[in-house]
């Protein structure tokens, strides 16, 4: 008896032109829930734009994202990217944003998707607040702990190094409470004990959670190891996709990365 699966997001013919360039072109991608899955793809692929369009950064030339809010799916592209982070979509970005001006723990507590603090109403009951930031602390804290990393607590962004910063802009993600994480090369930087730590962490919170991941990354031995299905963009088209080991055999996909 097979388990009908159930989709989160889609989206269906998503192109994108930036002044008359055509980057992505007639993008169908199709993400179960509770899955983990892969973005890959060469430099200039189109990876990015596609996120920046799941998370409205920027309005598709055509097509359309559809994201399952509660039972019914909804259209989200064109929505801004503050309506889509609020259905629980979040994403990290290639090129860390942590603020600049807050230390690493500081940054961490900033993300919660509805926060109690932030609503007027209850920014007033303090006790409910106090201890709901009390708890965010601890997981924050637990978090940084699991990665050895309790030392730059209390730092700011311009002490850490670039792969430290790399970590802070993805658990940050990932301290948010969503129901869809977009992390793009959230690998990018670290050592190869540091990203196996993170795609383990990755996993727990999958199965602890049932959330999906969508994940971009050029360190594509380490991605496979953790992802379920894989979708290959080239040149802005989808060129393959696949379980793990049926795309790293793919001759399409060794020569397009061969071609680079
Ligand atoms: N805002 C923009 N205006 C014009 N061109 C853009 C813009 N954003 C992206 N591009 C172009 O779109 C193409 C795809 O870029 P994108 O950043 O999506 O690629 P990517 O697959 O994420 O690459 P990488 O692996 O290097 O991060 C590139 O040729 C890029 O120069
Ligand atoms: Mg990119």
């Amino acid at each position: 008896m097979s388990k009908e699966v159930r989709h989160i997001l889609a989206t269906r013919n998503v192109s994108k032109y930036f002044e008359g360039v055509k980057v992505l072109e007639k993008v169908s991608i199709t993400i179960p829930e509770g899955g983990i899955i892969g973005l890959i793809g060469p430099n200039g692929s189109g990876k990015t734009t596609l996120f920046n369009i799941i998370t409205g950064f920027h309005v598709p030339s055509e097509g359309e994202v559809l994201y399952r809010a509660s039972n019914e799916f909804i259209r989200i592209d064109g929505l801004n990217p503050h309506e889509i982070y609020r259905l629980r979509i979040v994403r990290t970005f290639q090129l860390p944003r942590l603020f600049h001006s807050l230390t690493v723990i500081e940054n961490l507590l900033v993300t919660p998707v509805g926060q109690r603090g932030e609503s007027i109403l209850n920014a007033v009951r303090w006790r409910t607040w106090l201890e709901e930031e009390k708890n965010l602390v601890k997981k924050a804290l637990g978090i940084l702990a699991m990665f050895n990393k309790l030392e730059i607590a209390f730092k700011y962004p311009a002490q850490l190094s670039v792969a430290d910063i790399k970590l802070v802009e993805t658990l940050r993600g990932l301290m948010a409470n969503a129901r869809l994480y977009l992390l793009d090369e959230p690998l990018a930087g670290l050592d190869f004990a540091t990203a196996r730590r993170l795609l383990n962490f990755i996993k727990e919170i999958r199965n602890s959670y049932n959330v999906t991941f969508i994940i971009i990354e050029h360190r594509i031995d380490l991605l496979m190891e953790t992802v379920d299905y894989v979708y290959v963009l080239h040149n802005g088209r989808l060129l393959a996709s696949g379980k793990p080991d049926e795309v790293i055999q793919n001759p399409d996909v060794v020569k397009a990365y061969v071609g680079e």
